[in-house]
């Protein structure tokens, strides 16, 4: 294994009933809270009662910061923090998925930072030499496993640009996970959370090293996990073994456990992120669309991954197949399992014009994990052969 060092910050309450047995307790240091959350499911599924309820019970001060929108644009963070300083607020309560969770983390941060945060630490890594306003999280949805790391994807609107930057000290204080929240989430937003997940953790299973190492276990069987309670949560929404096995899944695979030791690739996520900034599409329905044909033009150099993935991932015995038709087979369960669930296959489906590809595809970053290093050009004929 690559030598690292691991330290992951926040505390983790997880099941039924753990918000109304925590979150007082959690809140207890702080008079005035800022609430935030997104277009308003928390108001249709109770938890907004619920959670103003008790925090008023308490006798704190509710600031609310709503409409936060999914991809969330620098200038949204910008008019929370705002919010955030006007009212004196001690702590950031964020109710929601990853775009509620992620621009909180980063109004926390520009709360407590006078110049410009997007320059200072989203174009450029920045050193936070400073504590960023107090952050705790209410889980809704499995997708991003935001709950669990400092990570923040923000888009900025005016450069068409969707970055993120994981600092340590934007890890929630606390997360609290309900996964009976997350039966109310339509299955559209199910299923592409749940591919979410799957991206994750095959973004760093596919890179080095491929010897033996603890990581790449533990990675098939959180995809095995995925795959088949995603099934069972389709067939049952309020399954709660399987609801409660998709949000573990999701933090496991981004709260930095999986990454330890490997280099990690992440080119899919960002070709999807400027897909993003361009078309505001989906983000789990923008990787689904990239990871087939992605792979399709790396697995040659990460041959005997692939074959693994194939054989221990989705069961597809040899049979007499070459590795390379074993690795392609594996490709295929993939792609397969991408329309069993119902996600989109075309960058036409989610939005994207034929003659704004070239431009997207020059904004994107290159990753140095991956095992085969991509060039612009490289990532517009990918962008291509998924447009329809
Ligand atoms: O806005 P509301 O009304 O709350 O509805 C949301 C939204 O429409 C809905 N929802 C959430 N919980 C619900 C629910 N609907 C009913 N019942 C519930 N319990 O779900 C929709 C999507 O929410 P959103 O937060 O946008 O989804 P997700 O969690 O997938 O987050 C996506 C954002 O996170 C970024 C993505 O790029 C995107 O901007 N990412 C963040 C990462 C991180 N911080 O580690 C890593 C990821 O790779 C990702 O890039
Ligand atoms: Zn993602």
């Amino acid at each position: 294994m690559n030598n690292f060092i691991f330290q992951n910050a926040t505390k983790v309450y997880f099941g039924k009933g753990c918000v109304k047995e925590y979150l007082v307790c959690l809140t207890k240091n702080a008079n005035t809270v800022l609430l935030a959350y997104g277009g308003g499911s928390i108001k249709s599924n109770g938890v907004y009662d619920k959670v103003t309820g008790m925090l008023k019970e308490a006798g704190k001060t509710v600031v609310e910061f709503d409409r936060i929108m999914s991809n969330p644009t620098y200038a949204k963070v910008q008019e929370g923090a705002k919010l955030a300083r006007e009212n004196r607020v001690d702590m950031i309560l964020a109710v929601g998925g990853g775009s509620v969770m992620d621009c909180c983390k980063a109004v926390s941060l520009a709360a407590r930072y006078d110049g410009d945060i997007w320059e200072d630490f989203w174009a450029r890594p920045g050193v936070m030499d400073f504590e960023p306003l107090p952050l705790g999280v209410i889980v809704t949805v499995a997708g991003t496993g935001s709950g669990c790391n400092g990570g923040a994807v923000i888009t900025n609107e005016e450069k068409k640009i969707k970055t993120g930057r994981d600092y340590p000290k934007l890890n929630p204080r606390f997360a609290l996970m309900d996964p009976t929240y997350t039966y109310s989430v339509p299955k559209g937003q199910m299923v592409s959370g749940s591919f979410d997940i799957l991206s994750h953790i095959m973004e760093t299973y596919f890179s080095e090293p491929n010897e033996d190492n603890v990581s790449d276990d533990i990675m098939e069987a959180l995809m095995k996990s995925v795959i088949r309670n995603l099934r069972a949560a389709i067939r049952n929404p309020e399954d709660y073994t399987a609801r409660s096995n998709l949000m573990w899944d999701s933090t496991m695979a981004e709260n930095r456990v999986i990454k330890m030791g490997k280099r990690c690739d992440f080119q899919c996520h960002n070709m999807e992120h400027q897909l993003g900034a361009y078309t505001d599409c989906n983000h789990g329905c923008g990787l689904a669309v990239l990871h087939p044909v992605y792979y399709r033009h790396i697995y040659k150099e990460g041959l005997s991954k692939f074959v693994r993935f194939a054989e221990n991932v989705w069961g597809i015995a040899r049979d007499g197949a070459s590795d390379e038709e074993l690795a392609l087979a594996g490709i295929d369960a993939l792609a397969a399992f991408i329309k069993e669930i119902g996600l989109p296959t075309t960058l036409k489906e989610l939005g994207a014009r034929k003659d704004q590809l070239k431009e997207i595809a020059d904004s994107c970053g290159i990753s140095g994990g991956s095992y085969k290093q991509m060039t612009h050009g490289e990532i517009l004929e990918i962008f291509q052969e998924c447009y329809e």
